[in-house]
C-alpha cells in the first residue's frame, strides 16, 4: 500500500492506494472517532462491496443507504435519502459517513456530511477510476441542479480516502476509460512527462495491467494533492483541474444528465478546449492531433453531440462558476502540460471552435 498526504493543515488527510486495502479494518479504526457508522453506496457497488466493507465495521452501529444509480440522481431530492437514514437512526455529530462508490456517490455523501448537524466526519472509497483519481481527492462535494451541473455543494474535505485498485477488476470497459479523460487531463494541465508517459502506456492501462494502473492513480493523486494543497477553494490554480470543463458541463446538463459519463463529456470539452488553445496562437497543430489522438486510443468519444448547435452551448457555458460577470472564462494550454489560469476568450474564436466541430 502506499500512502498519500493531502496537506490541509489540521484539515490534512491521507489517501491510501493498494490492492486489497477494503479490508484493512485498521485503516477504518484510525479514522472513525465515534461508535456510528453510516455507509452510502449505490446498488451496484452495494452487490459486490457492501458486506466487505461493513465486515470492518462490527464494532459501531452501522446503518447504510442504498442509492439509485447514475448522475441523473445526484440531486437535493435524493440526497434526503442520506438525511432521513441518519435522523431516523439517531446519529449524531461524532457519527463518521463513508461514501462507497463512484464520484456520484462520494459527492453526494459529501455534501450530506458537510450539511448534516453542520458537518460531520466522512471517509471516501472510490470504486471507479474516475473517483480514485479525481473526486475522492480534494473535498468538492454536491449536487447538480436542472439548471446546471454541481452546481449546489461545498469544499468539506475527508478524513482519509481508501483506494483499492482491486475493485477496478469489475468496473466494465466504459467507466474505465471515462476515469483515464480525467488522468489524462493531469499530463495537459501540469505534467507534460506524465502525458508522455501515457501515450507510451494506454493500451496497458486499457488492458488492465496492475502496474500501470497503480502508478497512474497514484501520479495523478499527487498532481491532485498538489493542486488542492496551493488552492484549496479554488481562488486560482485549482481552476485548472477543469480544463475541458465548461464545455463538459454544457454537454452533459444540455443533452440530460447520465446521457454522457461524465469522464466522456471531460474527453470531448478537452478536445474543444485544445482547439481553441490552437486558435489563440498557443497550441501548435501537432499538439492538438496528439491530444486527441491519445483521447481516441483511450475509447473516449472526442465529438460533440449534433444536437447541441453553437447558440445552445454557449447559453449552458454561460453558468459556470468561472465565470465573472457573465463572462465566460476557460482553461486553456499554452502547452502539453501548461495551462491557463481562467481567461476570458473572444466570442468570435469560441463560436469558430464550437462551429467547427459540428463540421
Ligand atoms: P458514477 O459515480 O456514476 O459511477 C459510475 C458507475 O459505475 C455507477 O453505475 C456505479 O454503480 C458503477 N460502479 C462504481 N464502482 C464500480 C465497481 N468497482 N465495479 C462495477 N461498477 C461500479 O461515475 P464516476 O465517473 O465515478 O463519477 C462521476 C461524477 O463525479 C460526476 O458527478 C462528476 O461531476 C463527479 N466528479 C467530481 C469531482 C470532484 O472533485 N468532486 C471530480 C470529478 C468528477
Ligand atoms: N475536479 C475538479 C476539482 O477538484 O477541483
Amino acid at each position: 500500500m502506499n500512502t498519500l498526504q493531502v496537506k490541509l493543515g489540521n484539515r490534512s488527510y491521507p489517501i491510501y492506494i493498494g490492492s486489497g486495502i477494503l479490508d484493512q479494518s485498521v485503516l477504518y479504526a484510525r479514522h472513525i472517532k465515534g461508535s456510528q457508522a453510516l455507509v452510502v453506496t449505490s446498488n451496484t457497488v452495494a452487490a459486490l462491496y457492501l458486506d466487505a466493507v461493513l465486515e470492518n465495521l462490527r464494532s459501531y452501529k452501522v446503518a447504510k443507504v442504498i442509492l439509485p444509480e447514475g448522475e441523473q440522481f445526484k440531486n437535493l431530492e435524493i440526497i434526503n435519502q442520506i438525511f432521513d437514514t441518519l435522523l431516523v437512526n439517531k446519529f449524531g455529530r461524532s457519527a463518521t459517513l463513508i461514501a462507497l462508490g463512484g464520484g456520484v456517490i462520494g459527492d453526494m455523501g459529501g455534501f450530506a456530511a458537510a450539511c448534516y448537524q453542520r458537518g460531520i466526519p466522512f471517509i471516501q472509497i472510490p470504486t471507479t477510476l474516475l473517483a480514485q483519481v479525481d473526486s475522492s481527492v480534494g473535498g468538492k462535494t454536491g449536487v447538480n441542479h436542472p439548471l446546471g451541473k454541481n452546481m449546489i455543494g461545498a469544499f468539506y474535505q475527508p478524513q482519509c480516502v481508501i483506494a483499492d485498485t482491486d475493485v477496478l477488476n469489475t468496473l466494465d470497459d466504459r467507466q474505465l476509460s471515462a476515469g483515464l479523460a480525467e488522468v489524462i487531463k493531469y499530463g495537459l494541465i501540469r505534467d507534460a512527462e506524465f502525458f508522455g508517459w501515457l501515450e507510451d502506456n494506454m493500451e496497458a492501462l486499457l488492458s488492465r495491467d496492475k502496474k500501470a494502473l497503480a502508478l497512474a492513480i497514484e501520479r495523478s493523486c499527487i498532481n491532485k494533492a498538489e493542486v488542492v494543497a496551493e488552492d484549496e477553494t479554488e481562488a486560482g490554480v485549482r481552476a485548472t483541474l477543469n480544463l475541458g470543463h465548461t464545455f463538459a458541463h454544457a454537454i452533459e446538463t444540455g443533452i440530460g444528465y447520465g446521457e454522457y459519463l461524465h469522464g466522456e463529456a471531460v474527453a470531448i470539452g478537452t478536445c474543444q478546449a485544445a482547439d481553441l488553445s490552437r486558435r489563440m496562437g498557443w497550441l501548435s497543430d501537432s499538439d492538438v492531433d496528439k491530444i486527441i489522438a491519445l483521447f481516441k486510443r483511450a475509447k473516449l468519444p472526442i465529438n460533440p453531440p449534433d444536437s447541441l448547435n453553437p447558440e445552445r452551448f454557449l447559453q449552458l457555458m454561460s453558468v459556470d462558476k468561472k465565470n465573472v460577470d457573465g463572462e465566460i472564462r476557460l482553461i486553456l494550454l499554452k502547452a502539453i502540460g501548461l495551462a491557463t489560469l481562467p481567461v476570458g476568450v473572444d466570442e468570435k474564436l469560441l463560436r469558430t471552435t464550437l462551429e467547427s466541430y459540428r463540421n
